[in-house]
Formats: C-alpha cells, sequence, structure tokens
C-alpha cells in the first residue's frame, strides 16, 4: 500500500476553507483515493476538548505560552492517533490547517520566538511536514467581513485587523520560505476562479507519485 498525501489548507478567517476543502475532497474521491477531512486544532475526541479549550472565550487571562502548548498538545494527540495511522493506511488527508497555522497566529500574529515553535514542531512531528499547503490568500478587510456575517466570534475571531494583517503577512513569509510545498490560491474572487486554481492544484498531487 503507497502512503496517501497529507495535504494543508490554511489562510486567515473567511476565506473559505470549508467550501473549498470539500471541492478538494471531491476532486480527490473522484480520482478513486480514500479521503479524509481533518481539523486542527481538534480532530480525535480529546484534541476537540482542547479545541473548545483554546477558542472559548473567557475572562480569564490566556498566556501566550499555555495557547502555543496547547496547540502543539492537540496536534501530537491528532498525528499520532488520527493522521499517521490513516497515511500508511493509503488515505489522503486533507487538514483544515496545521503546523504553519502556529507559526502565522503564535508567532507572527502573538509575537511568540518562531525557533520554540521549530523546536515544539521538530519534538512533535520529528521530520513529518505536508506534502502541500494551500494557502488560501485575501486581504484582511475582505476575510473578516465574511467572517463576522457567521455570528459569535471565538477568541481568535475577536482580534483586530493588526493582528490579522500580521497573520498574513506571515503566511506569505512562511510561502515564500517553502516554495516547493506551497501554493498559493488567490481567494478574493468568485469561487468558480478559485476552483479553478485549486483544480490545477489537486490534478498535479494526483498526477504526481
Ligand atoms: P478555524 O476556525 O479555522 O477552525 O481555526 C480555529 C482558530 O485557531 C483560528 O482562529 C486559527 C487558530 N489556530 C491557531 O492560532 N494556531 C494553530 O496552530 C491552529 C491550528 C489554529
Amino acid at each position: 500500500m503507497t502512503k496517501g498525501k497529507f495535504i494543508t489548507v490554511e489562510g486567515i478567517e473567511g476565506v473559505g476553507k470549508t467550501t473549498n476543502i470539500d471541492f478538494i475532497r471531491k476532486k480527490i474521491d473522484a480520482a478513486g483515493f480514500g479521503c479524509e477531512v481533518t481539523r486542527e486544532p481538534g480532530g480525535t475526541p480529546m484534541a476537540e476538548e482542547i479545541r473548545n479549550t483554546l477558542l472559548n472565550n473567557r475572562t480569564e487571562f490566556v498566556c501566550e505560552e499555555t495557547e502555543l502548548l496547547l496547540m502543539f498538545a492537540s496536534r501530537a494527540q491528532h498525528l499520532k492517533q488520527f493522521i499517521l495511522p490513516k497515511l500508511s493506511h493509503g488515505d489522503w488527508i486533507v487538514c483544515d490547517r496545521f503546523t504553519d497555522a502556529t507559526y502565522a497566529y503564535q508567532g507572527y500574529g502573538r509575537g511568540q520566538s518562531l525557533a520554540n515553535i521549530a523546536l515544539l514542531e521538530n519534538m512533535v512531528q520529528s521530520t513529518f511536514r505536508p506534502d502541500c499547503t494551500i494557502l488560501l490568500d485575501a486581504p484582511v478587510e475582505i476575510g473578516l467581513q465574511r467572517a463576522k456575517k457567521r455570528g459569535e466570534l471565538d477568541r481568535f475571531e475577536k482580534e483586530n485587523i493588526a493582528f490579522f494583517s500580521r497573520v498574513r503577512d506571515g503566511y506569505l513569509e512562511l510561502a515564500a520560505k517553502n516554495p516547493h510545498r506551497y501554493r498559493i490560491v488567490d481567494a478574493t474572487g468568485a469561487i468558480e476562479e478559485v476552483q479553478q486554481q485549486l483544480s490545477l492544484v489537486i490534478d498535479a498531487l494526483i498526477g504526481t507519485p
């Protein structure tokens, strides 16, 4: 059994991750591969509990190191219990956010040391990295406008424009540093335009052994 591919989808809030992940899954399914969609933080019962702890609005001040460590606690559980076994079984995985989100949000957004994030990444993942990271990119104002229409905002969605600008710039810097696995998709236009770009990326992955 050949190992499946691990695709991660990243971007700030409101860039259309959910709709586009569904489109990606259908394309992979149609090509005859088993495909699982999952998300971070979360993806197993225990990791979903950590997600709630992270996203819930609370009056208590949340220490930045606590936030960073909980992201990796959720990831360790998800990786060992779900992602690695599925990939070695031959399934493909489309993951709504992964470690690039930690660099973008906790690193560039909150100002946590990128070197410390790299240490935790190596501890939890060893050399495991995504086969492909799709960055859905749109200006912060457009993303936040769309996100605000979705109802009650979680602890991250309540951050200000300056925070999300740092996160977006961080993602673009990560994409420039990792061109071999990053594909930037312009998420500003109509859904058909975005999905045309996504089709090219997924067809290339399907065609690569
Ligand atoms: P979601 O709403 O896209 O599911 O993501 C939940 C929030 O968690 C989102 O605002 C981004 C944030 N997040 C981080 O800050 N660091 C991480 O490592 C991950 C995976 C998500």
